[in-house]
């Protein structure tokens, strides 16, 4: 497998679960479920991408500022889970901040799959594209 299907996968879970979130209401045992699944794979995505996608892209004159936009976006997305945690699940603007936050990961995962992922496929050999799958999916894994 190379990195990007590994990241695409979990991209995926995460767009499910946004769209599963807003569609709960209130103070309501789903939406706790679906958040807290949402936040464990944010924070566990974050690491490993940034530790097997973004360092590694560092490197390479030609993606070091995609990486470097990736991070602030992770920072951009931290931010809005630190307001939803500090937000009662009853509170109508709940809703409103994760309305904003599911646009903002959504912007995010678009930004990566296009221009990231085409500059990645051209800075990475196909080794390093599988190496670099196979220790993503170990971080993720050690990271559950
Ligand atoms: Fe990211
Ligand atoms: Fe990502």
């Amino acid at each position: 497998m190379e990195i990007f299907t590994a990241i695409k996968q979990d991209h995926d879970h995460q767009r499910t679960l946004l769209s599963m979130l807003e569609d709960t209401s209130g103070d309501s045992l789903v939406r706790k479920k679906y958040y807290n699944e949402l936040k464990d794979a944010l924070a566990a995505h974050a690491i490993a991408e940034e530790r097997y996608f973004y360092a590694p892209l560092m490197k390479s004159d030609m993606t070091i500022e995609d990486s470097r936009h990736g991070i602030a976006e992770h920072h951009e997305i931290d931010e809005l889970i630190e307001a939803l945690d500090n937000t009662q699940f009853s509170d109508p603007s709940w809703l409103v901040t994760l309305k904003k936050l599911k646009d903002k990961v959504e912007h995010h995962l678009a930004d990566e799959e296009r221009a990231f992922f085409q500059r990645a496929g051209k800075v990475l050999n196909n080794s390093e594209k599988s190496q670099l799958a196979d220790e993503y999916q170990q971080e993720m894994q050690a990271q559950r």
